[in-house]
């Protein structure tokens, strides 16, 4: 398949998260996903909802519920 017909995901945009997801958009279509909405482009997310997913990268907090937190996220993603 057409590389440009993946994308990799980048999940929590914080201190983390957002370098790596401009890191990651040198070379790859990535897009950013995060819990509060004003941090992510979410009119290029719906976008670019069906094309299928290369790589999740996950930047989000170490918390108790870390593992559930990644299951939905791969749900969803
Ligand atoms: N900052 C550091 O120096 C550092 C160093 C080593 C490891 N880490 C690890 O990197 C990860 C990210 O750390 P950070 O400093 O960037 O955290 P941060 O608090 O700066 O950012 C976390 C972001 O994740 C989002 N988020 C939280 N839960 C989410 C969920 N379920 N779905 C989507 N988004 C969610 C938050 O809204 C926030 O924007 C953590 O696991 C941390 O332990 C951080």
């Amino acid at each position: 398949m057409n590389k440009i017909m993946k994308k990799d995901i980048v999940a929590g945009l914080g201190e983390i998260g957002l370098p790596i997801l401009k890191l990651i958009s040198k070379k790859e279509n990535a897009i950013g996903y995060d819990l509060d909405k004003k941090l992510m482009n979410e009119k290029k997310f719906n976008k670019f909802q069906n094309i299928q997913t290369r790589f999740l990268h996950i930047s989000i907090p170490v918390k108790k519920n870390f593992i559930s937190n990644v299951l939905t996220l791969y749900k969803k993603i």
